[in-house]
C-alpha cells in the first residue's frame, strides 16, 4: 500500500467498515419496496441466487482488485492493467463508477433526509398519534413538500462529506462498530413485533413461497440489480475498501461476513415490513414509501413506540451515512491522487450528488404535479428518481459487474489473484474464477437478451 493509503487497524475494522458500507437504505428500505413491486418471493428467490452466484463474487472481486491497486478504484485498474501490458484506458470504467457513485448518492441522499425527517417527527412523540391513514398522509406530505426534502437532504449530504473529510480511519469505525449492530437488534426487536402483532403467515407465504409462473425476464433484472446495489457492487466502491484491508487479511472470509450481515439484515427488514403491510390492508407494491408508511404504523402500537421509533430511524440514518461514505470516498481518494486536498475533493462530489439531488427531488414534485406534461418528458410515468434506479440496477451495475468480472477473472494473471487471495486452488477459488469467467457473463448476457425481447 502506499504511504499514505489509511488502512484499517485490523481485520475486524475493515469488516465492520465494508459491513457499513453494505447494509444501508438498500436493506431497509428498498429490498422491501422492491420485493413488493416484483411480486415478492419470486424476486427474493431471484434475488439470493444472484447474490450467491453473481454478486457475492463481484465483492471478493473489487477487493481483490481494490487491495492489489492499492489506490482509488481508477487508478487500482490502470496500475494493474498496464502491470499485465493492457492499456491504461481501463481507468475509464473506473471514473464512469465514481460518477454512478455521484448518481446513487443523488437518490440515496434524499431517501436518507427521509429519516432525518422521521428522526425529528418521533424525537417529538408524534409516532403513538399515527393511524394507518395518518402515517400514509405523514409521508406524502413530506414527498411533497420541497423545502422539507432540501432540507433534510442538504443536511445529509453535510453530514457525509463531514466524516469522508475527516478521513477514513476515525470517522467509519467508530459509526459502524456501534450503529449496525444496535440497527440490528432493533430490527429483529421489530420482526418478533411485527410477526406476533401483524399478519405473519400471509407475510412469510409473500416472501418465501415463490410462484415463478409470475417471475418476468424485467423482474428477475431488478433482482439481480438488487444483490449488485445491496452488495455496493459494481461501481468500484468496494476496490477502495479493499485498499485498506491488511494484506493478511482473508479475503474469502471477510467478505463472507458482509455479505452474510447485508443478507440477514435485509430479510429482517422484508419479515418486518410485511406482516404490517398485510394487517393493515396496505398495498405491498406501494413503492418507495413503504417502509416509511408501514414502520411507523409498528411504533405507533409497540410499548415505548416513539422512543425505539426515534432510534430506529437514528440508526437506519446512521447506516445510510456509512454507505453513503463509499460514494464520496473513492472520489475524493482519485482527486487526491491527483493532488485534490481531501476536503476539497469531498466538497466537489458532495456538491456534484447535491446537484444531481435536486433533479431527485423536484422529479418527485414538480414534474408529476406542475409539469404541463405530468411527466418527465419523452418518458411516461418515469420519474428523475425512477430513471437512476432503475437505470443503475437494470443497466449500470449488471455492466459494472461484467467489466469487473473480466477484469478479474480474465485480464488479472491468475497466480496474480491467487496470490492475493491466499489460496493456491481449491473449491472455493474454482467456484469463484467460473463465476466471474462464465456465470456472470452469461447471466447479465441473458437477462439483457430476454429484455430486449
Ligand atoms: N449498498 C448500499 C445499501 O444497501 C448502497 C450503495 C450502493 C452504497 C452502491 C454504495 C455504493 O444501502
Ligand atoms: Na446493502
Amino acid at each position: 500500500a502506499s504511504s499514505n493509503s489509511p488502512q484499517f487497524s485490523s481485520r475486524f475494522a475493515f469488516i465492520f467498515a465494508a459491513v457499513g458500507a453494505a447494509v444501508g437504505l438498500g436493506n431497509v428500505w428498498k429490498f422491501p419496496y422492491a420485493a413488493g413491486e416484483n411480486g415478492g418471493a419470486a424476486f427474493v428467490a431471484v434475488y439470493l441466487i444472484g447474490l450467491v452466484l453473481v454478486a457475492a463474487p463481484i465483492f471478493v472481486a473489487e477487493v481483490v482488485i481494490g487491495r492489489r491497486g492499492a489506490a482509488s478504484p481508477p487508478e487500482a485498474l490502470r496500475r494493474q492493467a498496464v502491470e499485465h501490458g493492457k492499456s491504461k484506458g481501463w481507468r475509464i470504467p473506473g471514473l464512469f463508477g465514481l460518477l454512478a457513485g455521484l448518481f446513487v448518492m443523488s437518490f440515496y441522499s434524499v431517501i436518507a433526509g427521509w429519516t432525518l425527517d422521521y428522526i425529528s417527527f418521533g424525537a417529538r412523540g408524534m409516532f403513538s398519534s399515527f393511524t394507518a391513514e395518518t402515517a400514509s398522509q405523514h409521508f406524502d406530505d413530506l414527498k411533497a413538500s420541497v423545502p422539507r426534502l432540501l432540507f433534510w437532504q442538504g443536511l445529509f449530504i453535510l453530514a457525509t462529506l463531514g466524516i469522508v473529510a475527516m478521513g477514513v480511519k476515525k470517522g467509519i469505525e467508530r459509526a459502524v462498530t456501534v450503529m449496525t449492530p444496535a440497527l440490528g437488534v432493533l430490527l429483529i426487536l421489530l420482526v418478533i413485533y411485527a410477526l406476533a402483532t401483524g399478519d405473519a403467515g400471509r407475510a412469510i407465504e409473500y416472501l418465501f413461497r415463490p410462484d415463478f409462473s409470475k417471475l418476468t425476464p424485467d423482474m428477475a433484472l431488478a433482482a439481480v440489480g438488487q444483490a449488485f446495489f445491496t452488495l455496493s457492487v459494481g461501481i468500484g466502491g468496494v476496490m477502495m475498501y479493499g485498499a485498506y484491508l491488511p494484506k493478511d487479511a482473508s479475503i474469502f472470509r471477510a467478505s463472507g461476513m458482509v455479505v452474510a450481515a447485508d443478507t440477514a439484515v435485509a430479510l429482517l427488514a422484508g419479515l418486518a415490513v410485511f406482516p404490517i403491510v398485510f394487517a393493515n390492508g396496505l398495498d405491498p407494491s406501494g413503492g418507495p414509501g413503504l417502509v416509511f408508511v408501514t414502520l411507523p404504523l409498528a411504533f405507533s402500537t409497540m410499548p415505548g413506540g416513539d422512543i425505539l421509533g426515534t432510534l430506529f430511524f437514528f440508526f437506519l440514518f446512521i447506516a445510510a451515512l456509512t454507505s453513503a461514505i463509499a460514494l464520496y470516498e473513492p472520489v475524493a481518494a482519485w482527486l487526491a491522487e491527483r493532488g485534490v486536498s481531501r476536503i476539497k475533493g469531498t466538497m466537489i462530489a458532495a456538491f456534484g450528488s447535491w446537484l444531481l439531488g435536486l433533479l431527485n427531488i423536484f422529479s418527485f414534485n414538480l414534474w408529476k404535479d406542475f409539469s404541463p406534461l405530468g411527466f418527465l418528458p419523452g418518458l411516461e410515468g418515469m420519474t428523475f428518481f425512477g430513471l437512476i434506479t432503475n437505470g443503475l440496477d437494470k443497466l449500470i451495475l449488471p455492466i459494472g459487474a461484467l467489466i469487473i468480472s473480466w477484469f478479474a477473472g480474465r485480464l488479472l494473471a491468475r497466480k496474480a489473484v491467487m496470490t492475493e487471495l491466499g489460496v493456491e486452488g481449491g473449491l472455493l477459488f474454482r467456484f469463484w474464477i467460473f463465476s466471474l469467467r462464465w456465470i456472470t457473463p452469461v447471466a447479465v448476457a441473458i437477462l439483457f437478451l430476454v429484455n430486449l425481447i
